[in-house]
This record gives structure tokens, C-alpha cells and sequence, in this order.
């Protein structure tokens, strides 16, 4: 066991499974292998419990009532941004604004900042590597105000190509979004070195941050990008959530997103005053339960220790490639320097589709496909991969089962 300054190091991952309940239930027969986390990750008990406990004891509508129940709703979906902003360090509480997930958050930019700030002959930035929810919103908004989409391309250890990044910069650059951890490779992204980049020409930076919340330390202040987009999902929370940070001057200066009740502080016929970060851009009932079972999540990750976390994962990591590129004929694609814990591979003339259903015989859960990233596929030449992703109640017994149980299904497949 790791020790440092006397603190224990080591995640125990005993103590950690037996608080996720799902862990304990068999597929087909076998006992749930659950490597399909960068979809979603399973919930740990105290998040359940914070969704029944709401139902069960002060289910209200939030910020409008005046009675017990109301007070106590708002009080603890107010207490989830306060612990959303100590987590990934916003400099103030208005800064967070809660979403359905980062596939909104993203979208709201486009909609709002994106339609005021871009015009025809501007040029916006991604990358080859994205996933389609930091795609498509960008092509519909060129595609409207006839601006450029341009792409950083990748190298083939699924790296982005820097050099060529600085070459793509100029004065038309207007906007970079770039997703910090590629969700069908693993690559961190140098965030950090393209934002400083992106601000030298003159752009806002908008950093998909869905992938990598979960697993690295995020500080938005030191990142310094503009906006930053996570679904809470992917961190043990709930479906339906998500957050999208933004600098307050620019979430001050832009238009507001939806239209409806929360979002306004007076309606007449005559014009509407909108209400004051971050509510202007929460319109309408939210989705309270399951923010409010969000902090929850939040808490559980900061009390395990995400440093803990990561240890843990990047060992998982470390075991899973090492012994999956002893299985002839597998390639595993996205060699970066830099990942984080999820691993790509296709296997010599198998469908990864055919992979996945025979994994599934053996209650083995991975992800199979182009995993919304089809254009990183198209890069890669290939129709998709097979991809285990490993969260912190993940064991190296459970990356035997998946090796052992892909070395059978290759014998039969070929
Ligand atoms: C890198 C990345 N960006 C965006 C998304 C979209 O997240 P959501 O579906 O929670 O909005 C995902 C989901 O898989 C993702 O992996």
C-alpha cells in the first residue's frame, strides 16, 4: 500500500463497491462487469437516497414559495451550485449555470454568444476528435451565419496536431471549442496551451469538459477558458443534469437562451427585464431532484479523493493495455501520451458489434460503435471500436474477465 505523510493512498475498492448497488446484480446468468462508464457511470447509494429523500420529504417547486417545503428545495438545489463551483473552482456561484447535460450547455453557447458574436467569414475551431455534441451545433451555426468550421487534425496516436492548431489561429478565429478528454479515444487534450493560444488570437474558448470532470482535477480559474460543459451523469449523479460554466462578463453580455418563467425579473406587454445571473439562463421548472441528488455525487467523489480515484484508474489503465496488446490481431487505437481511463480496440476482420454481444453473454458491459464520434472513426478508417471505460469500483479481477472473455470470443468469431 502507497503511503504519503501518513494518509492512505489506496482506494478501497471493497468498501467502494458495496456502496453502488447495481454492482451486486448478475447478466445473464453472470456477475455484472460494468466497463461502459464514460456512457454513463452507476450511482452510488447516497445519490439514490437523495432522489427518494426528496420524493419522500420536501418535494416543491423551487425559489417561488414561501411555505417549508419550498425553502427547503431551494435551499438544497441552491446548495448543489455552491458545491459545483468549489468543485471545478468558478470564481463565484453566478457563473454556474445548471443545464440537462453538456449536449445543452454547448448548445446554449452556439445559441446565444455564438448568434451574437459570429458573422459571415468567421471562423470557429474544433477538432477531429470530437464528440458529435461539439460538432453539429457549431455546423448549424456556420451553416446560418456562413462562417468556417475548421478542424485540428489528429496524429495517429490520437494526439491533436498543435503545430497545425497554431497554423489554423488568425484573426477570423473567433471561437475554439475543444473537448478536454476524447471519449472515443482517451486523449487529454493540452487545454491549458491551445486556450492561451486561442486568447493571443483574439478567441473565446469553449472546453467540453464531459469526459474529463469525472476523472481530473478541474480548476476553470487556472484553465481560464470561457465556458466549460459537464453532465453530471457521467460523474455517479443523476441523468438530466448538467452544468455550463461561463465567465460572468460574458455570461452578463450575452442574449438569453430560453424564454419563460424564472428567467425574468418583471414581464409586461410592453418588454421583459430578464433576472440576474445565472438565472437568466434557467428557464422554467428544473430538473430539482435530481440537482439537488447531483451535490450528492459531488460529495461522494471529493470525500473518496479524486486524487485517490486516479491513481486507481490510471493502474486499471495501465493493466488493461498492457495485457490486451498481447491478444494477436487487437489494436488498440488512441496512443496518447496522455489519457485518462478508457481504452479503444478493434480486433482483424471481427465487427466490434459481434464483440459486444458476446461480452454481454458473459455479463461483461462495453460500448461498441462510433460513440458519437464519426468523423474521429472516419479519421481512423475504421467503422467503430470496441471501448471499456473504468470508474473507481472497477477491479484488475474484472479486466481478466473482459481479456479472458474476449480471447474466447475472438476463437469463435474467427
Ligand atoms: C466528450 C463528450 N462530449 C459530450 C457528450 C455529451 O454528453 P451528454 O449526452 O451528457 O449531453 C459526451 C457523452 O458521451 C461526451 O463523451
Amino acid at each position: 500500500m502507497i503511503k504519503t505523510a501518513g494518509i492512505q493512498t489506496k482506494l478501497d475498492v471493497t468498501a467502494i463497491r458495496q456502496q453502488f448497488p447495481i454492482l451486486n446484480r448478475e447478466v445473464k446468468g453472470k456477475r455484472l462487469v460494468y466497463f461502459d462508464n464514460a456512457a454513463t457511470a452507476q450511482k452510488p447509494q447516497v445519490v439514490i437516497d437523495a432522489l427518494v429523500n426528496y420524493y419522500t420529504h420536501y418535494n416543491a417547486n423551487i425559489h417561488r414559495g414561501i411555505h417549508t417545503l419550498a425553502e427547503e428545495a431551494t435551499a438544497a438545489y441552491e446548495a448543489t451550485r455552491d458545491t459545483v463551483r468549489e468543485f471545478i473552482n468558478a470564481s463565484s456561484r453566478e457563473e454556474i449555470i445548471f443545464t440537462k447535460g453538456t449536449t445543452e450547455g454547448i448548445n446554449l453557447v452556439a445559441a446565444t454568444w455564438g448568434r451574437q458574436n459570429i458573422k459571415a467569414g468567421d471562423e470557429i475551431i474544433i477538432s477531429t476528435i470530437e464528440h458529435h455534441s461539439n460538432i453539429v451545433p457549431w455546423q448549424v451555426l456556420c451553416e446560418e451565419k456562413k462562417a468556417i468550421l475548421k478542424v485540428i487534425p489528429v496524429n495517429d496516436d490520437g494526439e491533436l496536431m498543435i503545430d497545425e492548431y497554431k497554423k489554423l489561429l488568425g484573426p477570423k478565429t473567433k471561437l475554439v471549442s475543444v473537448v478536454h478528454v476524447s471519449n472515443a479515444l482517451g486523449t487529454v487534450n493540452p487545454v491549458r496551451e491551445m486556450i492561451e493560444l486561442a486568447h493571443a488570437a483574439g478567441a473565446v474558448v469553449m472546453v467540453d469538459g464531459a469526459q474529463s470532470t469525472v476523472h481530473l482535477d478541474i480548476d476553470v480559474q487556472e484553465m481560464d477558458c470561457d465556458f466549460f460543459a459537464f453532465s453530471s451523469h457521467k460523474l455517479y449523479g443523476p441523468t438530466g443534469v448538467g452544468v455550463l460554466y461561463g465567465k460572468k462578463a460574458l455570461l452578463e453580455s450575452m442574449p438569453v437562451f430560453e424564454g419563460g418563467g424564472e428567467m425574468i425579473k418583471e414581464v409586461t406587454f410592453q418588454g421583459t427585464i430578464f433576472n440576474d445571473l445565472p438565472y437568466k439562463y434557467e428557464a422554467g421548472t428544473p430538473n430539482i431532484a435530481d440537482t439537488i441528488a447531483f451535490k450528492a455525487a459531488l460529495d461522494f467523489v471529493t470525500a473518496t479523493g479524486k486524487e485517490k480515484i486516479r491513481r486507481h484508474e490510471d493502474e486499471l489503465l495501465q493493466y488493461a493495455t498492457d495485457e490486451l496488446e498481447q491478444i494477436p490481431g487487437l489494436r488498440i487505437l488512441g496512443k496518447a501520451r496522455e489519457k485518462t481511463s478508457l481504452v479503444s480496440f478493434v480486433v482483424d476482420k471481427i465487427h466490434p458489434q459481434d464483440l459486444g454481444i458476446l461480452l454481454d453473454n458473459r455479463g461483461i458491459a462495453v460500448r461498441t460503435g462510433h460513440h458519437c464520434a464519426q468523423p474521429c472513426m472516419i479519421r481512423y478508417e475504421i467503422p467503430g471500436t470496441v471501448r471499456a471505460s473504468f470508474a473507481m469500483y472497477n477491479t484488475k479481477e474484472e479486466i481478466d474477465e473482459l481479456i479472458s472473455g474476449l480471447k474466447k470470443a475472438i476463437k469463435t468469431l474467427l
